[in-house]
């Protein structure tokens, strides 16, 4: 069935010639984009969307989140607030309350994750394992993973157990936990960062997973300086997330090579941690993804709109540079901003993940920032999610 979405006020099309069109129209055909173009000129279709001078963006690309959970950090954050600063030992509460969980129970929070993410406007979402830390308990959550979200990431290397040896674990991550997983994931991630894997463990972590023909991604530079934005871009992961503490020559090496910089503005205020230096890197040339990083410890928020909103106003970027980053940049920190199915970006051929606004402008997401902003929201062409309501 083909679908006209018509009278939109603002059409940011997020492609490569970054196009912003007025009075526009999009057909959706198949699950994908099929047309593009004015108002005045849309061809017939089976159904009729009139945004009524509404702005229309891709669907949020979150590339980097940690739903597969159970429990609550409610304390560890009230600490936080009164002071204390966030350390990554918190991933064992998480990982004990994860393991009581029965797997209907975990499949149930993240599909109610998904949606209450997909009802904010985002289309594509990635998600972690890393609360299992054994075997059987990582392989669930993989499995549980892939069933709920667009991607899947093996995060074993998340925290040492406490008791274990560390070397011993990185063997087991290395071996059996990362055989276990494989059916369930694309992607792999280390925790490299004082107080989690050194860049040793961590290169371990990565060469294993690239051999199992993994793609590569790296938690790094989140609590201090250190070698994890530098191993990410050595060994071509395709995103280094956090970054809070960047050096020049960690700027050099992600200006030089392909790895995406993923940014978590929600992360950065809720653990009261100095904001990811978005701007100097995009100055620098450096390929910009923005996500949520939705998880309990540090960031209990799915909302795309709420990071965008941050950037913009408390990182120096621009709305376009901001609402790139949170869709196209996303898609490239993925591997799939282009070819066949790809998502970010509104383009022919592309899929159709949509976000249609309440608001006449993206600029609204900053000027109206913690305002329900969300009209309608389309997954290959299906909606699913906050149906429009007219003005
Ligand atoms: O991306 N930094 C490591 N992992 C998560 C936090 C996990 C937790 O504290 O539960 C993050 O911030």
């Amino acid at each position: 069935m083909s679908i006209l979405i018509t009278r939109i006020g603002e059409l940011m099309t997020v492609d490569d010639e970054e196009r912003v069109l007025h009075d526009a129209a999009v057909v959706i055909d198949g699950g994908r984009i099929a047309w593009i173009g004015a108002a005045a000129d849309a061809p017939a279709t089976d159904e009729r969307v009139d945004a009524d001078g509404r702005a229309l963006l891709p669907g949020w690309v979150d590339a980097h989140t940690h739903l597969v959970f159970d429990g609550d950090r409610t304390a560890e954050f009230e600490a936080r607030m009164a002071g204390q600063s966030y350390a990554a030992g918190g991933i064992a509460v998480t990982r004990d309350a994860t393991r009581e969980a029965s797997d209907d129970r975990l499949a149930a929070l993240v599909a109610a994750r998904v949606r209450e993410a997909r009802a904010q406007g985002t289309t594509w979402i990635e998600t972690k394992t890393g609360y299992g830390l054994d075997v059987a308990s990582e392989e669930r959550s993989a499995r549980i993973a892939s069933a709920g979200a667009d991607d899947a990431t093996f995060l074993g290397a998340h925290l040492v157990p406490a008791g274990r040896d560390a070397d011993d674990y990185v063997r087991e991550v290395c071996g059996p936990m990362l055989a276990a997983v494989r059916p369930y994931v694309t992607w792999a991630d280390v925790f490299c960062e004082r107080g989690a894997f050194t860049p040793e463990q961590s290169r371990e972590v990565l060469t294993a997973a690239r051999a199992a023909g993994l793609g590569l991604r790296v938690h790094g530079n989140q609590l201090g300086h250190g070698q994890g934005i530098r191993l990410a871009v050595e060994l071509g992961a395709a995103s280094v997330d956090h970054c809070n503490f960047v050096s020049d020559a960690d700027l050099e090496a992600l200006a030089g090579g392909s790895t995406v910089a993923t940014v978590l503005p929600a992360c950065d205020l809720s653990t009261r941690a100095p904001l990811a230096p978005a701007r100097r890197l995009l100055d620098a040339g450096v390929e910009v993804a923005i996500a949520s990083n939705c998880n309990p410890g540090t960031s209990y928020t799915s909302s795309m709109p709420f990071c965008v909103a941050t950037a913009v106003l408390q990182m120096g970027l621009s709305v376009a540079e901001a609402v790139r980053a949170a869709t196209r940049g996303g898609a490239i920190a993925l591997g799939r901003a282009a070819g066949d199915g790809a998502i970010g970006s509104i383009a022919v051929g592309h899929r159709a993940d949509l976000h249609l606004l309440d608001a006449p402008s993206a600029t609204h997401l900053a000027y109206r920032p913690g305002m329900p902003l969300t009209a309608g929201v389309w997954k290959d062409g299906r909606r699913v999610a906050a149906p429009l309501v007219a003005r």
